[in-house]
């Protein structure tokens, strides 16, 4: 026994945990426990705040459901996704193409559509043609590799936004040819604001920030043998494009649709080539996780 003050009860929580058999387990809880305590401290945390963070975090998890990951964005506006991916991304065997955050409106099983298709049903807005290669680190065209892709459309809203029924749109998943080749039309994005009708956008806005992800196109390549590829590209004409508000923005990852005579369309035209590292071990997890599987496997 002995007595317990700010500094003496982080070694008795680290002394009972232990014995956790489970070595990785162990490892993420005491550097947990160890910065949790540290942070308290530093921020001299009192009772009242310590409960405010409590409410935080419940008000956050009564807000998820099946089409709203409100930990993920959470996660996403502290940098936290991005730090991961970052992490991640230093794993792979081989230099690959940026990587950007997947967000919370990926879906399994968007239409399969041939080369050339438009990813939207319908549209008023002018059209612009996506083309390029998926190529491994060698510059060799990777044949058959998925390119999935998703957007908002010109309004700034995804299809589970701008739709009251679940029916998918502004999303597509197309096949390389076999020289690794892609095109696709699709519209200009518009970007917007992440959601901020839940906590954490009240805490984005007491914060003083914007809320806003500048617009883009996201991305999920993948073929067998290559890690999964999770990124999007960025226009560079935006406006946010220097405040993500969820930091996926990197310099490579920003393009421009302009006049292109090589462009197998004739319209407004973003080339942009893929590169896939090889998969780091066979069977390697996919990183496209989609975020409403999450709500149900924790049912
Ligand atoms: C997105 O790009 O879809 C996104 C990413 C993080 C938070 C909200 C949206
Ligand atoms: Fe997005």
């Amino acid at each position: 026994m002995h007595d317990l003050d700010e500094f003496t009860v982080t070694e008795a929580a680290l002394t009972q945990m232990a014995n956790t058999p489970d070595a990785r387990l162990k490892q993420i809880m005491d550097a947990a426990v160890r910065h949790l305590h540290a942070f308290a401290r530093e921020v001299n945390l009192t009772p009242a705040e310590w409960l405010k963070g409590i409410t935080f975090l419940t008000e956050v998890g009564h807000m998820c459901t099946p089409i709203r990951a409100e930990f993920i964005l959470l996660s996403d506006v502290m940098g936290l996704s991005a730090l991961v991916n970052a992490l991640h991304d230093k794993t792979a065997p081989e230099k690959g193409t940026d990587t950007s955050l997947l967000g919370p409106f990926y879906r399994e099983g968007a239409p399969q559509l041939k080369p050339g298709d438009s990813i939207l049903s319908e549209t008023a807005a002018p059209e612009i043609v996506l083309y390029g290669r998926v190529l491994d680190a060698g510059g060799q065209g990777i044949p058959d590799a998925t390119v999935q892709v998703w957007q908002t459309n010109e309004h700034g809203q995804y299809d589970l936004q701008a739709r009251s029924s679940e029916q998918m749109d502004m999303r597509g998943c197309f096949t390389t040819d076999a020289d690794g080749n892609y095109h696709f039309r699709t519209v200009r994005p518009l970007g917007y604001m992440v959601p901020m009708d839940g906590p954490v956008g009240k805490l984005v806005r007491a914060q003083g920030r914007h809320g806003y992800r500048p617009s883009h196109i996201h991305f999920l390549v993948g073929a067998a043998g290559y890690r999964e590829l999770v990124t999007a590209l960025y226009f560079a004409d935006d406006d946010h494009i220097d405040s993500d508000t969820v930091f996926g923005v990197s310099r490579s990852l920003v393009v421009s649709a302009k006049a292109d005579p090589q462009a197998p369309l004739d319209l407004p035209a973003v080339r942009y080539d893929f590169r896939l590292s090889r998969a780091a071990e066979a069977g390697e997890s996919r990183v496209g996780a989609d975020p409403s599987k999450i709500v149900k496997a924790a049912e």
